[in-house]
């Protein structure tokens, strides 16, 4: 048995669907254990491009058995949307299950958490507003009546929970936000309408991944976000409301902490982030634009410039200790190619101390000051490099600098988007 757990160490568009893809050519199944369609995955296979938001990147390996586990958040239209596109291009989605305790993004979570980012002002979280803290918050707060992907096969039922869900939503809605109250018999229409789509691959993922798992199966399982915007480890209160740290794959698909083999930690050469929240090694406006234009870093889902910054030692620490790693998947290296001097942070200085962990209390982060070094760049291409011996020193020096950071072998490098820039460590 092998199961591997696919997980971002900094704060999301790692590049973990191109890892992942590469990942699910040898697995039996893809699951993803966390998030919504706030997240966006993009795969380039030959000439095409696919973004993903909501299926597992192993989608496109036909004999591979993708899952949304009882962890994630599933917006109906966005999944039958979805479908539909991978079907149009002729992947066929037979090989997709989800989860039936997997719980429903509802239109009027949507609206929440637009509403909610509105009234929060200067203070917005900035959020991807797909709904994705809304809906978690009715599941924790276990909200009786609150839609899971196993209601939406039955009319009658999804009809009885959207009139009761709207009831208390609406005094919100109106009371709080002051906006319009929503029809419940309109969001009912809006929602089965898809829902007669997708609930056919409705399913118990955790019985297939356990029979899998004790059958000897490769297993992969998918995190969205990264660990910086994991609810508990992020940065809180800017962090997206689910675990997309390893452990949350236990949680997220019901499989204990010891069925876990492998966890790898896919880390951008630099660091990105969306929306507000600290970020440590953000770079100089000049320099932060260069690595966006080379890295194209706009969200996959929000189409935002993402901020940019430079690689965070201390961060990547911190991620592969949370995350148990067991190697670093590095990515973009490539985009680093023009730079003469390469700005690495290797630890923080909080008011004259020197620390190699990202403090425990958030607000504290706003007070470190990175302690960069600084590597030499190789000024050259790495877009068709395939061997670690081929790499040029100071590209290999950079490599083995995250290795030391991380404390973890490095295992793959990705030189570019598609499958076939990627270097491979034994
Ligand atoms: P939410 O997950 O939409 O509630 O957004 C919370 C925070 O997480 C915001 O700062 C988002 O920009 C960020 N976020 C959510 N999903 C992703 C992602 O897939 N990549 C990068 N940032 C994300």
């Amino acid at each position: 048995m092998s199961i591997t757990v696919v997980v971002g160490a900094q704060w999301g568009d790692e590049g973990k669907g191109k890892i992942t893809d590469i990942l699910a050519e040898e697995a039996d199944l893809v699951v993803r254990y966390q998030g919504g369609n706030n997240a966006g995955h993009t795969v380039v296979v030959g000439e095409e491009e696919f973004k993903l938001h909501l299926i597992p990147s192993g989608i496109l390996h036909p004999d591979c058995t993708c899952m949304m586990a009882d962890g994630t958040l599933i917006d109906p239209q966005v999944l039958a949307e979805e479908i539909q596109q991978l079907q149009e291009r002729g992947h066929g989605c037979e090989n997709l299950r989800v989860s039936c305790n997997a719980h429903v993004i509802m239109p009027y979570h949507r609206l929440l958490d637009e509403l909610a980012e509105e009234a929060r002002g200067s203070k917005s979280i900035g959020t991807t507003r797909r709904g994705i803290g809304p809906a978690y918050t009715d599941k924790t707060a276990r909200m009786p009546r609150a839609v899971r992907f196993g209601d939406l096969a039955d009319a009658g039922r999804l009809r009885g929970l959207i009139a009761d869900q709207l009831a208390q939503k609406n005094v919100i809605i109106q009371e709080l936000y002051e906006h319009s109250p929503l029809d419940p018999e309109e969001v009912f229409e809006e929602v089965w309408t898809v829902a007669q789509t997708v609930s056919k691959y409705t399913t118990d993922t955790h019985k297939i991944i356990q029979d899998a798992a004790r059958a000897g199966k490769q297993i992969i399982f998918e995190g969205a976000q990264g660990t910086f915007l994991d609810l508990d480890y992020g940065t809180y209160p800017f962090v997206t409301s689910s675990h997309p740290v390893a452990g949350g794959a236990c949680l997220g698909t019901g499989v204990g902490p010891t069925a876990i083999d492998e966890v790898t930690l896919v880390c951008k050469a630099y660091t990105t982030r969306v929306g507000a929240g600290i970020l440590p090694t953000e770079a100089a406006d000049e320099a932060a634009q260069q690595l966006r234009d080379r890295g194209a870093e706009y969200g996959t889902t929000t189409g935002r410039p993402r901020r940019c910054g430079w690689l965070d030692g201390v961060v990547l620490r911190s991620a592969a200790l949370i995350n148990g790693a067991t190697s670093v998947a590095l990515t973009k290296l490539d985009v680093l190619d023009t730079l003469p001097i390469i700005p690495v942070c290797v630890g923080y200085e909080i008011e004259g101390v020197l620390v190699d962990t990202v403090p425990a209390w958030a607000d504290d982060l706003g007070k470190v000051r990175p302690v960069y070094e600084e590597m030499p760049g190789w000024q050259q291409a790495l877009g068709q490099v395939r061997q670690w011996s081929e790499l040029p020193p100071a590209a290999r020096a950079y490599v083995e600098k995250v290795e030391a950071l991380a404390a973890v072998p490095v295992s793959m490098i990705s030189v570019g988007a598609s499958r076939q820039q990627t270097i491979f460590i034994d």
